[in-house]
C-alpha cells in the first residue's frame, strides 16, 4: 500500500488553518503542521489530539529559506492559511513558496480564502490587495499554485461583518437585497482545502461556495436555523456604502476599522461574485446550508 500522501499547513494555530489540518487528516493525509516557537502545549495538543498522523515543525514563515525548507522536508504540497500584515501575506508567503520550491515540493496552496480576489480591483479592499499582491511575486514558480477561494465564512457574516444583531434583533445590510452573495463556514472551506490538496489534478484558481443566496435570502435562512425574528433593515445601495467607505478611511486611525465594510461593497455589488463554482469536483465534501450552520450554532444570547 502507498504511503498517504504528506501536506504541509503553514497557520496550522490558526481558524481555519486548524480545521484544515483535521480535514487533511479526515481525508486520509499525513499532516506536518507549522506552529510558531511560543505555541502553547494546548494549542499544540489540539492539533495532535486525534489518532491522525500529524507531525508538529517550530517555525516561522518568515525564517530563512534553509531553515523552512527543512521544515517542509518531504511534503508534496504547502498549504498556507497565515493571516497578517503583509509582512506576512505578501513577504511571508513568497518566502515559503521558496522555501517549498528548495524542498521539492510539487504545489502550493496560497492563503487566499475569499470572495473572487481577481475580480476585484486595488483599492477595493486593502486585505484582497495584498493577496493579489502575493500572487503577482509567484509569477514563474516552477510549482503548481492552485489558489482556493470560498466566498465569505458563515462564521464572519454572522460575526465580525457587523450585520447581524442579535441583541437589537436586525440584519442590516447595503445594496440590492436580490444580489447573490457566495458563503460557506469554516469546516466546509477546510474540507474543501483538503480535497484540492490531495487532489493532483487540481490546478489554477478553483471556487467554492456552500450556499448562494441574496441578503433577503441570508435573512430568511439565519430566522429558520436560529428559531429568532430578525429585523430586515436597508442601510443604503452599494454606492452609498462606497460613500460610506471613503468617508471613513479619511478619518480613520486604522484601517481594520473599516475593511468589514470593505468586504461588504465587494459582496453586495457583485464585484467579487464567484462566475461559476468547482463544488462539484468533489462530491464527497457535502457543505452545509446557512440555516443548518445557524442551528447547529445558535447565538449565546
Ligand atoms: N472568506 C472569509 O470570510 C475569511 C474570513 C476570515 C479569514 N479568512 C482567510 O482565511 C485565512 C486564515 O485566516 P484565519 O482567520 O484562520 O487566521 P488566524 O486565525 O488569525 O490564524 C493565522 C495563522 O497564521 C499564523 N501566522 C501568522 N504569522 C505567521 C508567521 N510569520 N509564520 C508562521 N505562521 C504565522 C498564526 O500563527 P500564531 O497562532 O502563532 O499567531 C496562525 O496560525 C486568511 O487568508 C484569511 O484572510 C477568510
Amino acid at each position: 500500500m502507498s504511503a498517504s500522501p504528506k501536506i504541509f499547513v503553514a497557520g496550522a494555530t490558526g481558524l481555519l488553518g486548524g480545521q484544515i489540518v483535521q480535514a487533511l487528516l479526515d481525508q486520509g493525509a499525513s499532516v506536518r503542521a507549522l506552529v510558531r516557537p511560543g505555541t502553547s502545549d494546548e494549542k499544540k495538543r489540539s492539533l495532535t489530539a486525534g489518532s491522525g498522523d500529524v507531525e508538529l515543525v517550530e517555525g516561522d514563515i518568515t525564517a530563512p529559506v534553509e531553515r523552512l525548507a527543512e521544515a517542509i522536508g518531504d511534503a508534496t504540497t504547502v498549504v498556507s492559511a497565515v493571516q497578517g500584515g503583509p509582512d506576512v501575506v505578501v513577504d511571508g508567503q513568497a518566502n515559503l513558496l521558496r522555501a517549498a520550491e528548495k524542498a521539492g515540493a510539487r504545489r502550493f496552496i496560497p492563503s487566499d480564502f475569499a470572495i473572487d480576489i481577481n475580480k476585484l480591483d486595488d483599492g477595493d479592499n486593502f486585505m484582497i490587495d495584498w493577496r493579489r499582491k502575493a500572487a503577482a511575486e509567484r509569477t514563474g514558480t516552477d510549482i503548481e499554485v492552485v489558489s482556493v477561494l470560498n466566498g465569505a465564512f458563515y462564521e464572519v457574516m454572522v460575526g465580525f461583518m457587523g450585520i447581524v444583531d442579535w441583541e437589537q434583533g436586525t440584519l442590516s445590510h447595503w445594496g440590492d437585497p436580490d444580489q447573490p452573495l457566495d458563503l460557506t463556514s469554516v469546516a466546509d472551506t477546510a474540507a474543501y482545502t483538503a480535497a484540492v490538496a490531495l487532489d493532483p489534478s487540481a490546478t489554477g484558481t478553483l471556487r467554492f461556495a456552500g450556499d448562494v443566496v441574496s441578503m433577503r435570502e441570508f435573512h430568511e435562512a439565519v430566522q429558520r436555523g436560529s428559531g429568532r425574528t430578525l429585523q430586515l433593515r436597508h442601510l443604503g445601495s452599494a454606492d452609498d456604502l462606497r460613500a460610506e467607505i471613503t468617508r471613513q478611511a479619511a478619518v480613520a486611525e486604522n484601517p481594520f476599522d473599516y475593511v468589514a465594510l470593505q468586504y461588504q461593497w465587494c459582496m453586495v455589488s457583485g464585484k467579487g461574485k464567484f462566475d461559476q463554482l468547482d463544488n462539484d469536483r468533489y462530491p464527497h465534501v457535502k457543505p452545509q446550508s446557512v440555516a443548518d450552520f445557524v442551528a447547529a450554532n445558535p447565538p449565546a444570547n
